[in-house]
């Protein structure tokens, strides 16, 4: 069956919700807190972007992104994640189709770059790299990486919307 990535609709959450959850349950870098970090950016208006993707009627990924901050006060950057596939769908495209798509629409609402924490021998294939310049304090710094897409790179330290924590 056909996988299809599409934006976000009404109706989906609860599907978005349970996927998440199932995709980082037993993961050993989760708290568990990745579905609530969904909904909370959704009810502040933070969920900039919400894809999913969907397989006959089955939520089989999702996707988010939302706003960052910058220390060096540098506009229009975007922090992806969390991002999940139902464990039983992996390694099968669904991740990337959702990230490259969710980059694409990026673009085309011209944003300045997009932040990821995570491994990077995924992310990396996307274009994103760590850059010393730019910080988020607590992890290994080389799993936070950036993709610059417009204008310049920025410098400081990255703020994730309030839906982080
Ligand atoms: C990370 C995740 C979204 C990737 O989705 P996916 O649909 O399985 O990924 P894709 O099919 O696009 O890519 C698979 C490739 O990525 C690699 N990959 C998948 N997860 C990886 C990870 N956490 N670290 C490194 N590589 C990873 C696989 O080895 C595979 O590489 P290969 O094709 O060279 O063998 C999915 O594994 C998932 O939901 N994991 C649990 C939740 C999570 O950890 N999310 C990311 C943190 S926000």
């Amino acid at each position: 069956m056909s996988v299809t990535i599409r934006p976000e609709r009404a109706g989906d959450q609860s599907a978005i919700r349970n996927l998440v959850s199932a995709a980082f349950a037993g993961t050993p870098h989760s708290d568990g807190s990745e579905p609530d970090i969904v909904d909370a950016l959704r009810a502040d208006g933070d969920l900039a972007i919400s894809l999913v993707a969907q397989e006959g009627l089955d939520i089989v990924g999702h996707a988010a992104f939302s706003p960052v901050s910058i220390a060096d006060g540098s506009a229009g950057w975007y922090g992806l994640g969390p991002v999940a596939v139902a464990p039983e769908r992996q390694r099968r495209g669904i991740g990337a189709a959702l990230i490259e798509r969710g980059i694409a629409m990026l673009h085309e609402r011209g944003a300045a770059g997009c932040v990821v924490l995570g491994d990077p021998a995924y992310y990396n294939r996307f274009g994103f790299a760590h850059d010393p310049a730019l910080a988020y304090p607590g992890p290994p710094p080389e799993y936070f990486q950036r993709l610059v897409i417009g204008g310049g790179a920025p410098r400081g330290i990255v703020t994730y919307a309030p839906a982080f924590g």
